[in-house]
């Protein structure tokens, strides 16, 4: 009785810690781009997802890219490669890999890294 009790109160002191440090991570956690991909970047998905009037879900308005990140990673993959609607195929990156892709969508995905700094000083 005593042990399985004991056991029972470690594991879902384990889940707690788990859940509590992942929702972190994936909410709060803004992506950086080494020096490469920052300037990818600069000339290709910037142009369009910081101008509101393309219709792109705008860098780092997570509200934007809820929905967005909800349809999978296969989907989103498959919608940049390839095109989807106002988004070109590539997203006008020819020089990028898949990985450079997703890590482009990840970083717009997720928080300014500059809003994120300023959070840490309040
Ligand atoms: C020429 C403008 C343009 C460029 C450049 C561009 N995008 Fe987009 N992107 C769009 C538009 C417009 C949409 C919204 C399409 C829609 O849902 O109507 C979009 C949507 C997306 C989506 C969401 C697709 C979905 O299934 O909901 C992703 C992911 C994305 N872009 C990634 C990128 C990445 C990564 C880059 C840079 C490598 C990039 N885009 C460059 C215009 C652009």
């Amino acid at each position: 009785m005593h042990r399985a009790w004991k056991a029972a109160a470690v594991a879902a002191a384990m889940s707690l810690a788990l859940s509590g440090c992942g929702e972190k991570k994936e909410a709060a956690e803004p992506v950086k781009l080494d020096a490469r991909l920052a300037d990818i970047y600069s000339h290709t998905c910037q142009t369009c997802h910081e101008n509101a009037e393309t219709g792109a879900p705008p860098a780092h308005d997570l509200a934007a890219w809820k929905p967005r990140l909800a349809q999978g990673e296969s989907v989103l993959s498959d919608h940049i490669v390839n095109g989807f609607k106002g988004m070109p195929p590539l997203g006008q990156c020819i020089e990028c890999s898949a990985d450079d892709l997703l890590t482009l969508m990840k970083f717009m995905a997720a928080p300014a890294p500059e809003a994120a700094e300023e959070e840490k000083e309040h």
